[in-house]
Protein backbone atom coordinates (compact mmCIF):
# COMPACT_ATOMS: atom_id res chain seq x y z
CA UNK A 1 0.00 0.00 0.00
CA UNK A 2 1.34 3.49 -1.25
CA UNK A 3 0.75 6.03 1.85
CA UNK A 4 -0.04 9.40 0.96
CA UNK A 5 2.16 12.40 0.27
CA UNK A 6 1.28 13.89 3.48
CA UNK A 7 3.97 16.98 2.62
CA UNK A 8 1.62 17.41 -0.92
CA UNK A 9 -1.71 17.11 1.25
CA UNK A 10 -0.31 19.94 3.26
CA UNK A 11 0.54 22.25 0.60
CA UNK A 12 -3.39 21.16 -0.53
CA UNK A 13 -4.87 21.91 2.62
CA UNK A 14 -3.04 25.14 3.15
CA UNK A 15 -3.94 25.96 -0.41
CA UNK A 16 -7.78 25.39 0.35
CA UNK A 17 -8.14 26.98 4.03
CA UNK A 18 -5.85 29.90 3.42
CA UNK A 19 -7.84 32.79 3.29
CA UNK A 20 -11.64 31.38 3.51
CA UNK A 21 -13.23 32.22 7.18
CA UNK A 22 -16.01 29.68 6.97
CA UNK A 23 -15.88 26.89 8.47
CA UNK A 24 -18.44 24.66 6.95
CA UNK A 25 -17.10 25.05 3.81
CA UNK A 26 -13.21 24.33 4.97
CA UNK A 27 -14.41 21.53 6.85
CA UNK A 28 -16.07 20.23 3.62
CA UNK A 29 -13.17 21.03 1.74
CA UNK A 30 -10.79 19.19 4.22
CA UNK A 31 -12.63 15.80 3.98
CA UNK A 32 -13.55 15.90 0.56
CA UNK A 33 -9.06 16.39 0.15
CA UNK A 34 -8.42 13.03 2.42
CA UNK A 35 -11.03 11.80 0.98
CA UNK A 36 -9.51 12.04 -2.67
CA UNK A 37 -6.30 11.96 -1.65
CA UNK A 38 -5.90 8.51 0.18
CA UNK A 39 -6.18 4.60 -1.47
CA UNK A 40 -8.65 2.14 0.34
CA UNK A 41 -10.83 4.51 1.86
CA UNK A 42 -14.41 4.36 1.62
CA UNK A 43 -15.98 7.13 4.32
CA UNK A 44 -14.02 10.25 5.60
CA UNK A 45 -16.16 12.78 7.57
CA UNK A 46 -16.35 14.95 10.68
CA UNK A 47 -18.80 14.42 13.06
CA UNK A 48 -19.04 17.58 15.55
CA UNK A 49 -19.40 17.97 19.32
CA UNK A 50 -22.91 18.95 19.92
CA UNK A 51 -24.29 19.43 23.62
CA UNK A 52 -22.19 16.16 24.57
CA UNK A 53 -23.22 13.96 21.95
CA UNK A 54 -21.57 13.57 18.23
CA UNK A 55 -23.31 15.13 15.49
CA UNK A 56 -22.70 14.08 11.54
CA UNK A 57 -21.08 17.10 9.82
CA UNK A 58 -19.36 17.32 6.59
CA UNK A 59 -18.80 14.05 5.23
CA UNK A 60 -17.13 11.68 1.86
CA UNK A 61 -19.25 8.26 1.23
CA UNK A 62 -22.31 6.58 1.64
CA UNK A 63 -24.87 8.47 4.68
CA UNK A 64 -23.95 7.39 7.97
CA UNK A 65 -25.22 7.42 11.54
CA UNK A 66 -26.15 10.89 12.57
CA UNK A 67 -25.48 11.09 16.49
CA UNK A 68 -23.26 8.86 18.22
CA UNK A 69 -23.25 9.04 22.54
CA UNK A 70 -19.65 9.52 23.93
CA UNK A 71 -18.22 6.80 24.80
CA UNK A 72 -19.99 4.67 22.37
CA UNK A 73 -18.25 3.53 18.93
CA UNK A 74 -15.04 3.86 17.93
CA UNK A 75 -15.83 7.86 17.43
CA UNK A 76 -17.42 8.65 21.44
CA UNK A 77 -14.68 6.47 22.39
CA UNK A 78 -11.92 8.46 21.02
CA UNK A 79 -13.63 11.56 21.92
CA UNK A 80 -14.18 10.53 25.46
CA UNK A 81 -10.66 9.41 26.13
CA UNK A 82 -9.32 12.38 24.17
CA UNK A 83 -6.86 9.88 22.22
CA UNK A 84 -6.46 9.10 18.70
CA UNK A 85 -7.85 5.42 17.85
CA UNK A 86 -6.19 3.08 15.26
CA UNK A 87 -8.73 0.09 14.59
CA UNK A 88 -7.32 -2.41 12.78
CA UNK A 89 -10.45 -4.42 12.53
CA UNK A 90 -13.22 -2.83 13.53
CA UNK A 91 -15.01 -6.29 14.32
CA UNK A 92 -12.83 -6.94 17.40
CA UNK A 93 -13.66 -3.17 18.72
CA UNK A 94 -16.59 -3.78 21.08
CA UNK A 95 -19.06 -1.22 20.60
CA UNK A 96 -17.95 -0.58 16.81
CA UNK A 97 -20.83 1.31 15.13
CA UNK A 98 -21.27 0.04 11.73
CA UNK A 99 -22.22 2.35 9.20
CA UNK A 100 -20.98 0.91 5.95
CA UNK A 101 -20.55 -2.77 6.20
CA UNK A 102 -17.67 -2.88 3.72
CA UNK A 103 -15.71 -1.18 6.32
CA UNK A 104 -12.66 -3.07 8.27
CA UNK A 105 -10.37 -0.69 9.47
CA UNK A 106 -10.66 2.81 11.28
CA UNK A 107 -8.84 6.18 12.30
CA UNK A 108 -10.56 8.41 14.82
CA UNK A 109 -8.53 11.70 15.84
CA UNK A 110 -9.99 13.78 18.29
CA UNK A 111 -10.32 17.93 17.03
CA UNK A 112 -9.36 20.27 19.68
CA UNK A 113 -9.56 24.33 19.73
CA UNK A 114 -8.13 26.02 22.60
CA UNK A 115 -7.49 22.69 24.12
CA UNK A 116 -11.55 22.11 24.19
CA UNK A 117 -12.75 18.93 22.13
CA UNK A 118 -14.99 19.93 19.13
CA UNK A 119 -15.30 16.75 17.78
CA UNK A 120 -13.35 14.11 15.73
CA UNK A 121 -12.29 12.80 12.12
CA UNK A 122 -12.95 9.78 11.53
CA UNK A 123 -11.72 7.57 8.16
CA UNK A 124 -12.88 4.53 7.10
CA UNK A 125 -11.46 1.14 5.35
CA UNK A 126 -12.61 -1.75 3.47
CA UNK A 127 -9.14 -3.19 4.23
CA UNK A 128 -7.90 -5.13 7.88
CA UNK A 129 -5.37 -3.16 9.48
CA UNK A 130 -5.06 -0.37 6.53
CA UNK A 131 -3.58 2.64 8.62
CA UNK A 132 -0.20 2.70 9.74
CA UNK A 133 1.36 4.18 12.23
CA UNK A 134 3.21 6.42 9.40
CA UNK A 135 -0.44 7.00 8.42
CA UNK A 136 -1.77 8.56 12.27
CA UNK A 137 1.36 10.38 12.15
CA UNK A 138 0.85 12.18 8.98
CA UNK A 139 -3.25 12.45 9.84
CA UNK A 140 -3.19 13.86 13.15
CA UNK A 141 -0.43 16.73 11.47
CA UNK A 142 -3.28 17.16 9.15
CA UNK A 143 -6.07 17.63 11.55
CA UNK A 144 -3.65 20.27 13.64
CA UNK A 145 -3.18 22.46 10.59
CA UNK A 146 -7.15 22.28 10.36
CA UNK A 147 -7.67 23.11 13.47
CA UNK A 148 -4.94 25.79 13.84
CA UNK A 149 -7.00 27.23 10.70
CA UNK A 150 -10.35 27.07 12.47
CA UNK A 151 -8.72 28.39 15.69
CA UNK A 152 -8.17 31.59 13.89
CA UNK A 153 -11.89 32.09 12.79
CA UNK A 154 -12.31 31.15 16.60
CA UNK A 155 -14.93 29.21 16.07
CA UNK A 156 -16.15 25.56 14.47
CA UNK A 157 -19.13 24.30 12.48
N1 LIG B 1 -17.70 3.33 12.98
C1 LIG B 1 -17.95 4.53 13.74
C2 LIG B 1 -19.27 5.14 13.36
C3 LIG B 1 -19.18 6.16 12.28
S1 LIG B 1 -19.05 5.49 10.77
O1 LIG B 1 -17.86 4.65 10.67
C4 LIG B 1 -19.10 6.62 9.59
C5 LIG B 1 -17.90 4.25 15.23
O2 LIG B 1 -17.84 3.09 15.65
O3 LIG B 1 -17.93 5.20 15.99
Amino acid sequence: MTEPDYPHLHQQVAALLTGEPDALANSANFVALLFAGMTDINWVGIYVLRDDELVLGPFQGLPACVRIPIGHGVCGTSAESGQTLRVPNVHEFAGHISCDPASRSELVVPLRIAKQLVGVLDIDSPKLDRFSAADQVGIESLCDQFVTHLERQNRFI
